[in-house]
């Protein structure tokens, strides 16, 4: 085996359910060690406790005091979109048509695709996450590149081919029988496949046809442990379209259940212009919804309303939304999500957002038993974070006493700067360049 030291900390349950989570939710260990055997986690504990039960000459890395976390996961993020991160002056229907189709169909090109996933696989390492939720394109290259990129890093990803038969150009839409039989052969080679799984992938409404959608929500029904990932009432405009284009649906949401699309395994990205009718459905099918606050303030698209969706009894993910979003960050992210349940009189603690961006996006991936937190038997993917890792951190951290407080500078104060290391199933796969561990307090 091997081990790594520092501060460590993790969640064993939603901090929303204690007053105080240091009562059970989360376990965190000043001093701590992390236990590695053939890449899970054997065991975590007070270095000092568990330092003299290691069997002589193990490997001990000592990050010199950086925050061990469970690797970040993201529940909603575009492969193809790097290169339309920060597109200039446009909502979403605008942006779609004059920036991210144009900038999807290059993905035809198989050597690009290939490129492309892996500079992404890499820069998701850069940013301290291990794993989540993605969309490819609608090529089906673009996903074998994808799930290669990751399988070559130890990661485990989840993503799919992008279903869109219409309301696209040419050279981006696919036929609604070849979405279906692209979609089939590629979840036969890829779910289960290592760590990685497949996830059925219509884009959103308006860019797939009823058949399309049918076709799609048959997939789902005959693979009852894959996924299925959309957008959802993200924007005014798209769900004004929504309404001419199925107007024998009471809702937008009510196109995904008519089409069987809905269940535990759904992930909804935004959900921000919704009613209570709507809630209670998610709550009763267990659908998730994935917040994605950097994209939604960058788009215009709204403010999610967090505290609502969470006491209808909705599981709420977190997610960069990249390139909607502006940042892979999920400390960049949890900032803007902290800011947009401000405008809306609530607050997000900082336990909350460092919950759901490790267990809480694990569970609603249906990955715990695997990911988001040190469990013994977990793949041990991991970050450090750095809390002085820039001039402004630095500053803070001086003023700083508690862990909630370290915590809270982390995501308000932070971004990929504060990414030490990354490992994947205990192997260091990223390393800040500047070649330093973890910077020393000034
Ligand atoms: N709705 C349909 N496609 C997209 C996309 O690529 N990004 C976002 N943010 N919303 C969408
Ligand atoms: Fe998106």
């Amino acid at each position: 085996c091997e081990a790594h030291r520092g501060a460590l900390l993790h969640f064993l349950d939603d901090p929303d359910n204690e007053p105080d989570p240091r009562d059970g939710s989360l376990d965190y260990f000043g001093d701590g060690l992390l236990v590695v055997l053939n890449g899970q986690v054997l065991a975590t504990g007070p270095a000092e406790d568990l330092l003299p039960q290691l069997p002589a000459g193990t490997p001990v890395t000592d990050w010199q005091g950086g925050l061990i976390l469970p690797g970040f996961i993201d529940t909603h993020v575009h492969m193809p979109q790097l290169g339309v991160m920060a597109s200039y002056g446009a909502q979403l229907l605008d942006w779609l048509q004059t920036y991210t189709f144009p900038h999807e169909a290059r993905f035809s090109d198989g050597d690009w695709a290939r490129a492309e996933a892996q500079r992404f696989t890499d820069l998701l390492l850069a940013h301290g996450t291990t794993s989540g939720l993605v969309f490819c394109t609608s090529h089906p290259a673009s996903v074998d590149a994808l799930f290669e990129a990751a399988e070559s890093r130890g990661m485990g990803l989840t993503a799919g081919k992008v279903m869109m038969d219409r309301n696209a150009p040419d050279n981006l839409t696919d036929t609604t029988q070849g979405s279906y039989d692209d979609s089939l052969a590629l979840l036969q080679k890829w779910h289960g496949h290592g760590r990685q799984r497949y996830a059925i992938t219509p884009r959103f409404a308006a860019t797939s046809t009823p058949e399309q959608l049918t076709l799609a929500g048959r997939l789902a029904a005959d693979h009852p442990d894959v996924m299925v990932q959309t957008h959802w009432a993200e924007n005014t405009g798209e769900i004004q379209w929504i309404s001419e284009l199925f107007p024998e649906r009471h809702s937008y949401l009510d196109v995904y259940d008519h089409y069987g699309l809905l269940g535990n395994r759904t992930v909804l990205a935004h959900g921000i212009h919704i009613d209570g009718r709507d809630r209670q459905r998610l709550a009763e099918t267990d659908a998730r919804i994935a917040f994605c606050p950097t994209s939604n303030t960058f788009l215009g698209s709204g403010l999610f309303d967090f505290r609502t969706a969470r006491e209808a009894g909705i599981t709420v993910g977190l997610a960069s939304d990249v390139g909607g979003g502006t940042s892979l960050s999920m400390l960049a992210t949890m900032a803007e999500a902290y800011k947009v349940c401000r405008l809306r009189g609530q607050t997000l603690t900082p336990w909350q957002a460092f919950y759901l961006a490790t267990l809480g996006n694990a569970r609603v991936l249906h990955q715990a038993e695997q990911t988001g937190s040190f469990r013994p038997g977990r793949h041990a993917d991991f970050v450090v974070l750095d809390q002085n890792a820039s001039p402004a951190l630095n500053m803070k951290q001086a003023h700083s006493h508690t862990l909630a407080d370290t915590l809270f500078n982390l995501m308000i104060l932070g971004d990929d700067r504060a990414i030490a290391a990354t490992a994947v199933a205990g192997e260091v796969r990223y390393c800040r360049p500047d070649g330093a561990t973890v910077t020393a307090p000034t």
